[in-house]
């Protein structure tokens, strides 16, 4: 399958067309923002971790059972996905108090929480992706209670197939992201991408953080964090 035009580029990714109207072809870049894109800087080789890790694990959630846009990977940054309509919520799910969660309710990070927690962000640059509920979402018709419905059960099996892998590899899952979309004939898939840039990732043993919160915090160390995670998941 070959890109035709460019429809679309992200703070991380291109989206081009294909030949056939079902498929695009995703490009990841080692461009990095954070606080909504007023933070920007390259992350080497980042693209090339993104891509093939979050193949790995749409290709591991496939098997257990969850839907997802993924069709083949092109070579080290591109990759052929479905065609989807994005649901303009960001869905996180948290094992652990970090980030925001931490600042807005002022407790400390590292709380292991008795269950997972899951929250919705408008997706929205304007108005900054605010925090909003499932009854706000249905308010605003960005999904129907059905489609809700069924992402809230999507994300928890997510956070339970992900939350263990991750363990075998010596890494604790505080917390991520998802996106899902719906493809022409209303489907919802998981999309986006699963990666160091959308999820939390701590040592089992020293709690180091081995993901973008190295960038958001001027921690240094940023390139070694995503190749080892990139190691730990394929060995290299
Ligand atoms: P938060 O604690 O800043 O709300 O982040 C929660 C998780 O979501 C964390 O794993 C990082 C991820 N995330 C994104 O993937 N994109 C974003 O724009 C933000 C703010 C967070
Ligand atoms: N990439 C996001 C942004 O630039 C934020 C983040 O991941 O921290 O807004």
């Amino acid at each position: 399958m070959n890109k035709t035009e460019q429809l679309y580029e992200g703070k991380a990714k291109k989206v081009f067309a294909t030949e056939d109207p079902n498929y695009v072809i995703v490009s990841y870049k080692d461009d990095a923002t954070a606080f909504d894109g007023t933070k920007k800087g390259t992350i080497l080789g980042k693209g090339a971790i993104n891509n093939r890790m979050s193949n790995y694990l749409m290709r591991l959630l496939e098997k257990n059972g969850v839907p997802t846009h993924f069709v083949e990977e092109l070579n080290d940054r591109e990759t052929v996905v479905k065609k989807v309509t994005i649901v303009p919520l960001e869905v996180i799910i948290r094992n652990i108090s970090a980030g925001s969660f931490a600042k807005r309710y002022g407790v400390e990070e590292g709380i292991v929480f008795a269950a997972p927690t899951i929250e919705f962000s408008y997706k929205n640059d304007d108005l900054h992706d605010p925090l909003i509920n499932s009854y706000h979402a249905l308010a605003l018709g960005l999904a129907t209670a059905d489609e809700i419905e069924q992402i809230k059960q999507m994300a928890f099996t997510v956070n339970r197939v992900l939350k263990e892998y991750f363990l075998t590899l010596g890494v604790k899952l505080v917390d991520f992201k998802l996106e899902f979309g719906r493809l022409s004939d209303g489907t919802i898939v998981l999309a986006d991408e699963i990666s160091p840039d959308t999820c939390r990732f701590w040592d089992a043993e020293t709690n180091e953080k081995l993901d973008k919160d190295r960038f958001r915090r001027d921690l240094g160390g940023v390139e070694d964090a995503y190749n080892e995670m990139m190691r730990r998941v394929f060995g290299e």
